[in-house]
């Protein structure tokens, strides 16, 4: 078995997103163009010989295919072992799970998240560190930078790995260890919740349906809500993780997921639903009738953290993106501890976890975590609200009414619009940015414009600042009005449109949210321009 270099032409658009590469699949079947980039991997991180890698995705179309070829680059390239996930199955946060547990070196996830899968579908690629967290920005630019100048790959000329059953094998000098996906985190859940008093409400008759979404987290759930807290068999729904999602898309929104939703609205609902996207680590919460926003549904885990034994000690801090609502703020204003307002995606929440500045986190995108792993973490926001349910013996709507009337509401919806021509989606940007100092000031029936910007960003760890991150319209009552594009598509530009009133009268607490955002809605509408400029009468997603 010798290791073949192989001379290849860097891809222009290997720029990692939000969230690592995001592509389209044929994308990355064009010959070189995976290997580039994991080359491209390779050559940025500087990981001493020897080193050990996790390995593992979420089951979609190609991650077997591209689980072969990364482990005859790593075993061409100088690592000393790879842990690969049985059938290559590794959610997002079980991967952050072990690559802090064995302490290695870092760890590659195969995933496009939340987007379709299947041969036409995406398929997506990223690296995380040694915290178990998404690369930085700079290793992330460090990789790009290469992409553009790579010249040659090494790739160990060898057969394929069984990685179908637990085990060890070797691939050249290399070390191919095949391990259970599930079990070192069903075991980091049990150190964080209390599994007897869930184990008891679900005894008692409380019911609960969680949709795996034919995605990464189904044998997650059954091992974790079936297996050890011994809900009724069944109560995981399309809990086999399909390489097409079975058609759907694994987007754990009240569009995506309206099967779910049906449930929970109709007639006999369980007291409690839930939902996980393409990876796992998103998450939606829904009572008997009920939907939690991500953003409430933060701040409610916050105000009753210290129900959970991992979460005793009370939190160090907390951290939001900055487009989610500020209702955690309210949390932590109570509480007297830090909320950091960051950019949207994961990997700004690390450093100040890394640093001990907080110990929740929260987007408004479905994303909930803790500082137990460095990614968010669907099953966990499950396991909490469960948690919370079982101390607190109430339904998941009376919990939320009763944060309400204590914090007040910070009503909340996002608006997408997918798929848009990228000058269109430019246009509308670039048009509210150069409306910044007309907007200032101006009044628009109750609400008057405090301020707006581009929101830029300062890490309180490292100094390193990360510009452009969103437009921002925020009102002198503290309500606000967000636009952003997407880092994460792979097809056109998707423009996100965020809205968010905060009321303080409980009174008006019972208000559908697109009618208490009425106002906001068309203000949004009428400064950005947006309908004219994008043709696009209706979003495609409202949440
Ligand atoms: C989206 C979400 C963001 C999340 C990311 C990865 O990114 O908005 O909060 O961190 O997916 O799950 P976007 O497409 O908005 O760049
Ligand atoms: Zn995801």
């Amino acid at each position: 078995m010798g290791i073949r270099t192989i001379s290849t032409r860097p891809f222009s658009d290997q720029k990692p997103g939000t969230s690592g590469l995001r592509k389209k699949v044929p994308v990355f079947q064009q010959p070189h163009y995976l290997e580039n980039f994991v080359q491209s991997i390779f050559d940025s991180i500087a990981a001493p010989q020897g080193a050990t890698l996790v390995l593992g995705g979420d089951g979609r179309y190609y991650n077997r295919a591209a689980i072969q070829v990364i482990l005859k680059m790593a075993a061409a390239n100088g690592f000393g072992k790879v842990l690969v996930g049985r059938d290559g199955i590794l959610s997002t946060p079980a991967a952050s799970c072990v690559i802090r547990k064995y302490q290695t070196f870092g760890g590659i996830i195969l995933s496009a998240s939340h987007n379709p899968g299947g041969p036409d579908g995406d398929f997506g690629i990223k690296f995380n560190s040694s915290n178990g967290g998404p690369a930085t920005e700079t290793i992330t630019e460090a990789i790009f930078a290469r992409s553009k100048a790579i010249g040659a790959y090494r790739m160990l000329d060898a057969g394929d790995v069984a990685i179908d059953k637990v085990g060890v094998s070797t691939l050249g000098g290399m070390q191919v260890q095949v391990f259970d996906p599930v079990s070192d985190y069903a075991e980091l859940m049990e150190s964080l919740f209390d599994f007897a008093a869930i184990r008891s409400l679900l005894a008692g008759g409380f019911k609960i349906k969680f949709d795996a979404m034919h995605a990464v987290n189904g044998p997650y759930a059954r091992e974790i809500l079936e297996r050890r807290l011994g809900a009724p068999a069944g109560s995981v729904s399309n809990a086999v993780p399909l390489p097409d999602f079975g058609g759907g898309h694994p987007d754990p929104n009240l569009t995506y997921a309206h099967d779910l939703v049906e449930v929970l609205y109709g007639d006999n609902a369980p007291d409690f639903g839930a939902a996980s996207d393409g990876d796992g680590d998103r998450n939606m919460i829904l009572g008997k009738k009920f939907f939690v926003t991500p953003s409430d549904s933060l701040a409610v885990i916050a105000a009753n953290a210290t129900l959970a034994p991992g979460y005793q000690q009370g939190l160090a801090g907390i951290a939001r993106s900055m487009p989610t609502s500020a209702a955690a703020d309210r949390v932590a204003q109570a509480l007297n501890i830090p909320c950091f307002e960051t950019p949207t995606g994961w990997k700004f929440f690390g450093n100040l976890m890394d640093a001990g500045k907080v110990t929740l986190c929260g987007e408004e995108s479905f994303g909930t975590g803790s500082a137990h792993v460095r990614e968010k973490d669907g099953l966990w926001a499950v396991l909490f609200w469960l948690n919370i349910l079982a101390v607190r013996k109430q339904s998941v709507e009376s919990i939320v009414r009763e944060h309400w009337a204590k914090y007040g509401r910070n009503v909340y919806s996002r608006y997408d619009y997918e798929g848009l021509p990228t000058a269109a989606a430019q246009g509308v940007m670039s048009h509210l940015q150069g409306n910044f100092g007309q907007m200032t000031g101006a009044k628009f029936g109750k609400y008057t414009v405090k301020f707006c910007d581009d929101f830029s960003y300062t890490d309180p760890v490292d100094g390193s600042v990360s510009k452009g991150q969103g437009v921002r319209i925020i009102f002198t009552d503290g309500s606000r009005i967000i636009f952003r594009l997407s880092g994460t598509g792979t097809e056109g530009a998707t423009l996100r449109l965020y809205l968010e009133a905060y009321e303080a009268d409980a009174s008006r607490h019972h208000l559908d949210a697109q009618v208490a955002l009425a106002d906001l809605i068309r203000i949004a509408l009428q400064i950005s321009e947006l309908k004219q400029r994008t043709g696009r009468e209706q979003p495609t997603v409202i949440t």
